[in-house]
C-alpha cells in the first residue's frame, strides 16, 4: 500500500473524511475466522471500528463519561499510585523501569476510572496482552485461540460488573455508560463491552510504552528534570516533545472511501488502504529543525502520536497528565536515577516500545 509519512500529508489524511477505518459500503473484508468469534464480538461496537453515525453516537456519550469525570481530578490518586510503586523498590538501588513503575499504574488507572475492581488486575493485564498479540503481523493459531478466550473472560466480567453498576452505581464511568439517564442514546451491554475493552487495552499499552520511551530520552540526552518538573508548561513540553520523538504508535491504516488522487499520477480506487506512518511524520525534516533530535525547549513542537480528526485519541488528557506525574515524582524522588544498560526495543509490530529499561541510583 501506499505509505504517507510526512508531517502535513499525515496530519492532513487524519482529518480528511475521504478517508475512513473501514473500507466503504459495499466493498467486503476478508470473512472473519470461526474460531476468533468472540474476539470479533467484542471488537464489533470498537469506536475503531465504527464511522459516522455509529461512531459520533457511541464517541459522544463516551466523551461524555470522560468530561464528567473530569480528568485533572484523577491527579491525586495517579501520584498516590506511582508513589506506592517507588516506595516498593526505592530501597533496592536498581531495577527494570518498566516491570516496577511503567506496567503497574497506567492499568491501576483506568481500572480504577472504569471502576473494575483492582483485585481483577492481573486479570486484565492478561487479557490485554493476549488481546493485542493478535494485532502482531506473526500470530500463530494458537495465539488467536487464546486471544479469542481472553476476549470471552474479559466479555463476561464486563457483563457482571455491568448489571451489578446498573442495580448499584457508583462514582465511576462503568455506571456512567451502564445508565440509562439519556434516553436517546442508551447504549447496550455489547456496546458497553466493546468501550470498556478498547480503553483498557489502549489506555495501558501504549502508555507503559511510552513511559519508558520517554524517561530513556530524557537520560540519554541528559535531560532528566533532577528534582522534578518546575512549572506545568516545561512538563508538558517534555511530555510532548517525547511523544512526538519516541512515540509508542507508529502505523495507522485508512480506507478510500471514493476514488481520489492521493498525490499527482497516484490514483486510489474506493477500499484501497493507505498507510499512515506517524512515527516517520514526528521526524519529518521539512517540519522539524534537527528532527531526530530530542529537544525538550523546541518552539516548532507539535505531533501525531495521538493521531487527529474524528477518531482522536480520548485518552490524551489522562495519558499527558499520567506521564507528567510519572516522570516528576519519579525525578523528584531518585533525582540520581541514571541508565545501567543500553535499552534494546522491543521486536514487535504494534508497540515501539523498550523490552526492559535498567536503571539505577
Ligand atoms: C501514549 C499513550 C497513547 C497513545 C500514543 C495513543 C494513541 C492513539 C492514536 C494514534 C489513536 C487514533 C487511531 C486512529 O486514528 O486510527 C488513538 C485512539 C484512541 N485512544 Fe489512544 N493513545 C494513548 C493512550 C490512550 C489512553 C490512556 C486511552 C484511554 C483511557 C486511549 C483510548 C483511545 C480510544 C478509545 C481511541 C479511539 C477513539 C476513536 O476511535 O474515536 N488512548 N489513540
Amino acid at each position: 500500500m501506499w505509505c504517507l509519512t510526512g508531517f502535513e500529508a499525515v496530519n492532513e489524511a487524519l482529518k480528511d473524511r475521504r478517508f475512513a477505518r473501514l473500507p466503504p459500503p459495499g466493498i467486503k473484508r476478508p470473512k472473519a475466522a470461526e474460531h476468533m468469534k468472540e474476539f470479533l464480538r467484542v471488537e464489533a461496537h470498537s469506536l475503531l471500528q465504527l464511522e459516522p453515525p455509529e461512531h459520533t453516537r457511541l464517541r459522544k456519550r463516551v466523551n461524555r463519561a470522560f468530561v464528567a469525570r473530569q480528568i485533572e481530578t484523577m491527579a491525586p490518586l495517579i501520584e498516590q499510585q506511582v508513589n506506592a510503586c517507588i516506595d516498593q523498590f526505592i530501597d533496592d538501588r536498581s531495577c527494570d523501569l518498566l516491570k516496577t513503575l511503567a506496567t503497574p499504574v497506567p492499568v491501576t488507572v483506568i481500572a480504577q476510572l472504569l471502576g473494575v475492581p483492582l483485585s481483577l488486575k492481573d486479570d486484565l493485564l492478561r487479557w490485554s496482552h493476549d488481546m493485542v498479540k493478535v494485532y502482531t503481523l506473526t500470530q500463530s493459531h494458537s495465539d488467536e485461540l487464546t486471544a479469542n478466550q481472553s476476549a470471552a473472560d474479559f466479555r463476561s466480567c464486563l457483563l457482571t460488573l455491568i448489571t451489578k453498576k446498573r442495580a448499584a452505581p457508583e462514582d465511576d464511568l462503568l455506571s456512567l455508560l451502564a445508565s440509562h439517564d439519556d434516553p436517546d442514546n442508551i447504549l447496550t451491554d455489547d456496546e458497553i463491552v466493546s468501550v470498556c475493552v478498547l480503553l483498557l487495552n489502549a489506555g495501558h499499552e501504549a502508555t507503559v510504552h511510552q513511559f519508558g520511551n520517554l524517561v530513556n530520552d530524557l537520560l540519554q540526552n541528559d535531560c532528566a528534570p533532577r528534582g522534578g518538573f518546575s512549572d506545568l508548561t516545561s512538563a508538558k513540553r517534555v511530555v510532548d516533545e517525547g511523544l512526538r520523538h519516541d512515540a509508542p504508535l507508529h502505523l495507522f491504516t485508512r480506507y478510500a472511501q471514493t476514488e481520489m488522487e492521493l498525490a499527482p499520477g497516484i490514483t486510489l480506487a474506493p477500499g484501497d488502504q493507505i498507510a499512515l506512518l506517524l512515527g516517520a511524520a514526528n521526524r519529518d525534516p521539512n517540519r522539524f529543525v534537527q528532527a531526530d533530535t530530542f529537544l525538550p525547549e523546541r518552539t516548532d513542537g507539535a505531533h501525531v502520536s495521538l493521531g487527529g480528526g474524528i477518531h482522536f485519541c480520548i485518552g490524551a488528557a489522562l495519558t499527558g497528565l499520567e506521564l507528567r506525574i510519572l516522570c516528576d515524582t519519579l525525578f523528584r524522588r531518585i533525582p540520581e536515577l541514571r541508565l545501567t544498560k543500553q535499552p534494546q526495543y522491543l521486536n514487535l509490530f504494534h508497540f515501539h516500545g523498550l523490552e526492559a529499561l535498567q536503571v539505577s541510583w
